[in-house]
């Protein structure tokens, strides 16, 4: 199914389970901050969260199963070099975290979410391109992102708290 940019829209997940994608709204937030310390190690203040979505709110997506939201995804946007055209500037959206709950995972939720997010990130916030870091150990997301048809364009030494390296990854948006 298309996957729209605006307002809830009920998607079947791979098992049947039934999910709605939709914009975050400020009753989320505890639900958000929650998942998002359960399933990363990077964990911010609610400031941070409240801070995207006043910034971008057409691209903070929650996903919600039951009712409940299982899985966030945050982005926002930036102006500065391109990580695909060496040499020129870009907006660039950056999709700052994601997480979804391992109930509702394997089931297409986050593969959704950025499908919406990154559409989002374009057509409300003129990206043209993406980005995100990721832990180079972290094999599903890194999987999720190639499927996406993102390619590591950069590796940042020593980018987490514990000492792991980061990769950069990234896409164009010029075909979404
Ligand atoms: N092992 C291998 N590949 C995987 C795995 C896994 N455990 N999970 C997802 N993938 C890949 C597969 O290719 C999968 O397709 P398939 O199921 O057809 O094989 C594809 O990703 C899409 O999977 P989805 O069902 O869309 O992903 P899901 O909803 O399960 O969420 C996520 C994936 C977000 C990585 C989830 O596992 C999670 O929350 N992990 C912990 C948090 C995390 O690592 N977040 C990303 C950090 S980087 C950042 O935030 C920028
Ligand atoms: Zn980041």
């Amino acid at each position: 199914m298309e996957i729209i940019i605006e307002g809830p829209q009920e998607l079947v997940g791979k098992d049947g389970r039934r999910y709605v994608l939709r914009e975050f709204q400020i009753k989320d937030l505890n639900a958000v901050v929650s998942i998002n310390r359960r399933v990363l190690p990077e964990n911010y203040p609610e400031w941070f969260f409240v801070e995207h979505y006043m910034s971008y709110p057409k691209a903070f997506i929650v996903a919600e199963m039951d009712g409940e939201p299982v899985g966030y995804m945050m982005n926002r946007v930036e102006y500065g070099w391109s990580n695909i055209h060496k040499g020129k500037a870009a907006h660039k959206g950056h999709v700052v975290s994601i997480g979804v709950l391992p109930q509702a995972r394997r089931i297409g939720i986050a593969t959704n979410m950025m499908i919406r997010g990154m559409k989002a990130m374009k057509r409300f916030y003129g990206a043209e391109e993406v980005y995100l870091e990721v832990r180079v150990s972290n094999t599903p997301a890194i999987s999720l992102y190639k499927k996406l048809g993102y390619s590591i364009t950069g590796r940042i030494p020593r980018y987490y708290a514990d000492g792991e390296d980061a990769y950069i990854m990234s896409r164009t948006l010029e075909d979404y």
